[in-house]
């Protein structure tokens, strides 16, 4: 039971962003991550479509006898994270609620922002996740679908990046938040010029805080009986589409070397 792996999927290479905290925090655990290289971006597609993806990601990983399942990418999590924990008999953790409770206690003037994909926006799933957890906490949404690809291309700093922030962070900054929740994987690669365009306002890294969570999970709320004990934990990498994008745009997000890499067919 203890060593098995944990199982961690995204759309692509953008979830490396939640493998990396994970890892950080959990280094003796062995890590599966499957990105779905051939399908991204998820963040533009219908809900039926992005369900069916997901089921497909959740089935592959679950065949591979995890132990726990994270769904890395916001947009799946906004989306069918409910579906899939009906479906599945291990732990299930999404990146909104971690990333909506850690906004609910940075923020001082209940005013929060959200930036995603325009599915994550659209499902308003980080709006009902802090309403649930306070109700007079105002919330605007923001999606920011260039973010993507600009990292993709490693457009991380710069006047081109800073620019776009600008042009996008504009609405949210006349809205005076003083908390803005990273709700993408990818967005964490931008922290520097989101903080540079909204300087006072607290950033939340869903990535951290899903890692958290995980932790907790395994730890069995204070026993950590199904945490691996040995030594340094593996990290496994499976793709839908050919390698090479992955490791070369995945080695800068996860700032270490991508050995162990399989494609696979869902
Ligand atoms: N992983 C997606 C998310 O966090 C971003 C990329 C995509 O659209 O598939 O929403």
């Amino acid at each position: 039971m203890n060593n098995r792996p944990i199982g961690i999927f995204d759309s692509g290479v953008g979830g490396l962003t939640v493998l990396k905290e994970v890892a950080e925090l959990l280094p003796d655990e062995n890590i599966l991550y499957l990105g779905d290289t051939a399908r991204v971006p998820y963040g533009i597609r219908s809900p039926e479509t992005v369900i069916r993806y997901s089921f497909e990601c959740t089935e592959f990983l679950l065949r591979q006898n995890i132990k726990l399942l994270v769904v890395a990418c916001n947009t799946v999590s906004a989306i069918s994270l409910h579906k899939i924990r009906e479906a599945v008999s291990i732990p299930v953790i999404g990146v909104i609620e971690p990333g909506a409770a850690a906004a609910v206690n940075a923020t001082k003037n209940k005013r929060i922002g959200i930036i995603g994909t325009e599915a994550t926006i659209k499902s308003s799933s980080y709006v009902k996740a802090i309403k649930a957890l306070d109700k007079d906490i105002e919330v605007s949404g923001l999606p920011c679908p260039l973010f993507v690809p600009l990292v993709e291309e490693g457009w991380t700093e710069g006047t081109i990046a800073r620019l776009i922030a600008e042009k996008y962070l504009k609405d949210i900054t006349d809205r005076e938040v003083d908390t803005l929740v990273l709700g993408c994987t990818h967005y964490p690669l931008l922290k520097g010029v989101i903080q540079g365009v909204m300087n006072d306002v607290s950033l939340v890294d869903s990535a951290i805080e899903t890692a958290k969570a995980v932790k907790y999970i395994l730890d069995g709320q204070g026993s950590r009986d199904i945490l691996e004990d040995r030594g340094q934990g593996k990290l496994k990498f499976y793709v839908t589409d050919s390698p090479d994008k992955f490791i070369s745009v995945g080695e800068r997000f996860l700032q270490q070397k991508i050995k162990d890499i399989e494609k696979i067919e869902l």
